[in-house]
């Protein structure tokens, strides 16, 4: 546990404050293009934590608006004597977002309870989410990453994995939550391909402390994704999902026919990186066209209200648990 730092046990206290609050161990993940207010204040509602990227609030000062009204979501459900499951806002950390550092200070006006950072690690911004008692996640697809998260203080390593949506990483869950778990005993938040409930369970067992799913919750109702991008994630199997740097100049994971779709040429994109000429600018940004989604795909076959698909996560989640614990009892 060479890596622990104090902020390790803090963390662990935190976290375990924050699950408690929860139905069951999940965070949705922020998406850009597709998660919003009606999305994330659904998933509140319904007991696990809902998050979105804040350059999906548009033009910056649209944040503040989308925090507010997450917020009077977040009172009208305690005054009915509902739950309401903290919030997330993600940040992109690096020069090349213009918004940074008036995200972060929107965020900090708002007191958002969990920012989740990638990109660069958080070393400024953590100490002033603590000074409110909010809590930080950062995003790593690598050791080295993970190693340099911890040095910056945050409350939670989210390990994204091989086959994550977006900008996915490249490592096997196994490998990269057993090593992680030698130098850190603080909070793991595991990232990749996550659709049912079970899986969360299995998650657990392997020793993470909460999951992170994207890919499931873009074919929700309220998801800002468009009818086409729902349905062609219906259709799909994880053998069309293409992980290339092409469009963003980093790794990420996409549906293969949303490219073929926009006009490209698949076998070209699929070209080692060799193959690739101009630069990232020149090839545009395109997840408007492009649909990124990660290998969970092939058991997403409906899009339902978002309460309705958490309610039957927690049940999968549920029976999977009683099933462990009879399988435990009677010695198999
Ligand atoms: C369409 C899409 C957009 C995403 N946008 C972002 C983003 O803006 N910021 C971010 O940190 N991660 C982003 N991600 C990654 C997710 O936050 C998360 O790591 C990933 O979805 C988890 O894997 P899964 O999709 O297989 O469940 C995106 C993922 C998808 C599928």
């Amino acid at each position: 546990m060479s890596d622990s730092t104090p902020r390790g046990q803090d963390a662990r206290a935190a976290v375990a404050v924050l699950r408690a609050g929860l139905r069951m161990p999940v965070v949705a993940a922020p998406m850009f293009l597709v998660s919003n207010p009606a999305l994330v204040t659904a998933l509140c509602e319904s007991g696990i934590v809902g998050s979105f990227p804040a350059l999906n609030a548009r033009p910056q000062e649209e944040l503040s608006e989308w925090l507010g009204q997450i917020g009077a979501a977040r009172e009208a459900a305690l005054a009915r004597g509902h739950t309401f499951a903290p919030h997330a806002v993600n940040i992109i950390l690096r020069k090349t977002n213009a918004r940074m550092d008036a995200d972060v200070e929107t965020c900090i006006d708002h007191k958002v309870p969990i920012l989740i950072t990638s990109m660069s690690a958080p070393d400024a911004i953590t100490p002033r989410i603590h000074a409110y008692g909010g809590l930080v996640f950062h995003d790593v697809t690598t050791v080295r990453h993970a190693r340099r998260a911890i040095r910056a203080g945050v409350d939670g390593l989210i390990l994204v994995c091989a086959g994550a949506g977006g900008h996915g990483g490249m490592l096997n869950p196994f490998a990269f939550l057993s090593e992680v778990r030698g130098f850190w005993d603080g909070p793991v938040i595991l990232a990749g391909a996550l659709t049912h409930g079970a899986q969360v369970l299995a998650a657990e067992l392997l020793g993470a402390d909460l999951c992170y799913l994207g890919t499931r919750f873009i074919a929700t109702a309220e998801s800002a994704a468009v009818p086409p991008y729902k349905e062609m994630l219906l259709e799909a199997e994880a053998d069309d999902i293409v992980y290339t740097p092409y469009f963003s100049g980093t790794p990420a994971n996409y549906l293969g026919p949303s490219i073929t779709r926009a006009g490209l040429d698949l076998a070209e994109i699929k070209r080692p990186a060799d193959g690739i000429t101009g630069s990232p600018g020149e090839r545009h940004l395109r997840w408007k066209d492009i649909w990124g989604a990660g290998q969970g795909v092939g058991a997403i076959g409906d899009v339902p209200p978002a309460a309705a698909l958490v309610d039957r996560m927690v049940e999968e989640y549920t029976t999977a648990r009683a099933d462990w614990a009879a399988r435990l009892q009677q010695g198999r």
